[in-house]
């Protein structure tokens, strides 16, 4: 429980003023320089972003749209060179593409997509893989870069693990089960121990439409995902977007994506040991014994905490016999108890009621029915379950929980009904191993603004006005095993503030004491942050500046906020608003935060 009346905080910058204007804000003494925006070259043959001459060429050599997770992997260690990865989870239309919206007595509509626009919206997804350097204090990005690459919604991918080659993931234009173009809606991801890039896959029931033809199998399954969520029109293009026409394509997605970036000719990895739901990240730790265990979370209203735990043991000598270790393994989901326990439930084939009498022959089965799998074993309906970090230096996990206005009945996991602000839970893994599947828990926040007494926020009496937040969603522990938290849905109408990055005490009596470090432009969540191994450096990534709804196309109409609406980063009339990577040093030097 967080009732710190004072203590020393971890963190001695001076706060940002939380709030909402047209700009970023950094912490005084510090520098957020853009980095990388939607449209910029990821190779030195690209060509320059033009929003009004877009097009999926050209998309494919530049940096995508929405940029979520960011991750960096060290070039010989270093803090001031290496290789950037970021996922682009998904398009807003109406602020990539001019002239497409269209008002009729205050009611937005936008034109329906051509083939060309939905090519460019497939070629703005996906990730990029870039290298960049620190020059005179500055990182640029590195264009003739050995490791650059895009990766989007049609890239060739393999499918490994139990699932593949099953009868469930063919499709017409895949007999194998094995071979899938793309991946979407990658949010947050990781990095392994052995520098290969995760990109989960969340909400993949949106690119999906029609209907599946009746008395279909896979009716129930896709119920349980929202599938069709219809939000694009891909499939009036391509026929495996379409239920009616490709009712397999969609057990093809929901899975967690290794991508080995050494080699930038490799085919990316569809890992369906790892269980396929609405995947929001995969960070992980080399527990004592040598497996390694990523921690997942599925990100809807009433779904689950879940860890991966690799069968075989990381070898810090040998990148290429890490490879595949995420094919074997035990997935388990978690049961929060209400005497602060957790067990974690192995999802194995055979054990319990994942029998053929249930529907799962396989183990294929179980990984392809991941959700249907944890409901039978009684697992922990949670509130939005989003990022979940390992802490390598106090043996504790943090799992973000962004909030359940539909929750109707707490319990000690899920505290509070109609939880509009998330909250912040702790594991304690027994033993300090992350491989264990027994632990204990305690609700590290819960989320909100503490002066308005029934949100019920446990903020300690530290925070001040600018220092609270609602929903967390990103998060990260860095080296130092500090926790930083970032959100998406703080907003002029929710908490009268914007998103941005928050820096939380999680020991002695500061505990629970959190101070805003960063915030970003109207209408933008925050993604990230991904510190530099050194700290001096932590990247973030602004998405979605300037969506504040449907009413508001990025080309400069009136937005949803009114008399507020952005431009970022360029403020220049001929671009549009541009979800951007942005690097944030302290001037002179030295650790971020301390
Ligand atoms: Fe894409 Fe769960 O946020
Ligand atoms: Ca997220
Ligand atoms: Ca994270
Ligand atoms: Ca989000």
């Amino acid at each position: 429980e967080a009732k710190a009346q004072d203590g020393t905080s971890a963190f001695s910058f001076s706060e940002v003023a939380a709030g909402v204007d047209a700009d970023h804000h950094v912490a005084e003494g510090y520098d957020a320089d853009v980095l990388l925006r939607w449209g910029d070259k990821v190779f030195a043959d690209a060509p320059e972003f033009d929003p009004t001459n877009q097009s999926k060429e050209a998309q494919e050599r530049q940096f995508g749209y929405n940029n979520d997770f960011v991750g960096f992997v060290p070039i010989d260690g270093s803090s001031e060179h290496g290789i950037l990865v970021v996922n682009h989870e998904y398009t807003n239309e109406h602020l990539m593409f001019p002239g497409i919206v269209t008002i009729t007595d205050g009611k937005p509509t936008i034109a329906p997509a051509d083939k060309a626009r939905v090519d460019i919206e497939m070629a703005a997804h996906g990730g990029t893989i870039i290298e960049i350097r620190k020059e005179d204090g500055h990182w640029t990005p590195v264009l003739d870069g050995r490791q650059n690459r895009r990766i989007t919604a049609t890239t060739p991918m393999e499918i490994t693990g139990p699932a593949a080659g099953h009868d469930r993931l063919k499709t017409s234009a895949d007999a194998t089960g094995r071979a899938v173009f793309g991946t979407l809606n990658n949010c947050a991801g990781g990095v392994t121990p052995w520098g290969t890039y995760i990109m989960s896959e969340e909400n993949f029931h949106g690119y999906f439409l029609g209907e599946l033809p009746e008395g279909h199998p896979e009716a129930a399954n896709y119920k349980r995902y929202g599938v069709p969520g219809g939000s694009y029109e891909w499939g009036n293009v391509y026929d495996r977007f379409n239920l009616a026409k490709e009712p397999n394509e969609p057990n093809r997605f929901g899975w967690v994506v290794e991508v080995d970036i050494e080699d930038p000719t490799s085919t990316p990895k569809k890992r369906t040991a790892l269980g396929r739901f609405k995947h929001e990240g995969a960070e992980s730790i080399v527990a004592p014994g040598g497996q390694v265990v990523f921690y997942l979370g599925d990100d809807e209203r009433f779904d689950y905490v879940y860890k991966f735990v690799t069968a075989g043991t990381y070898d810090p000598q040998n990148r290429a016999a890490n490879l595949d270790l995420l094919d074997e393994g035990t997935l388990y989901v978690a049961r929060f108890d209400e005497d602060g326990s957790i067990t974690w439930l192995p999802l194995l084939h055979g054990e319990g009621p994942l029998t053929a009498e249930n529907g799962f022959a396989s183990q294929a089965d179980v990984v392809i029915e991941t959700r249907r799998a944890s409901d039978l074993l009684g697992a922990t309906p949670m509130d939005r379950p989003e990022d979940i970090e390992p802490n390598g230096e106090n043996g504790r996990v943090y799992v973000m929980l962004t909030n359940n206005t539909k929750r109707k009945e707490a319990n000690a996991a899920n505290p509070r009904v109609d939880n509009a602000f998330g909250h912040i839970i702790e594991i304690a893994e027994a033993d300090g191993d992350f491989a264990a599947t027994r632990g204990t828990w305690e609700v590290l926040l819960q989320c909100g603004d503490p002066s308005v007494a029934e949100v019920g926020a446990t903020f300690s009496t530290a925070t001040t006005e600018n220092g609270w937040f609602g929903m967390p969603d990103n998060c990260a522990v860095d080296s130092d095993g500090r926790l930083w938290v970032s959100t998406d849905g703080n907003s002029p109408k929710a908490t009268g503030r914007t998103d941005g990055l928050w820096a939380v005490d999680i020991d002695g009596a500061a505990r629970g004491t959190s101070k805003l470090f960063y915030r970003v432009p109207v209408g933008a969540e925050m993604c990230g942050p991904r510190p530099t191994p050194d700290l001096t450096t932590f990247f973030v990534a602004v998405q979605h500046p300037g969506d504040g709804g449907d009413d508001w196309d990025g080309f400069g109409r009136p937005s949803y906020y009114e008399d507020l609406s952005t431009r970022w980063p360029d403020f220049r009339d001929d671009m549009p608003v541009r979800p951007s990577v942005v690097a944030i040093t302290k001037r002179g030097g030295g650790k971020i935060g301390a």
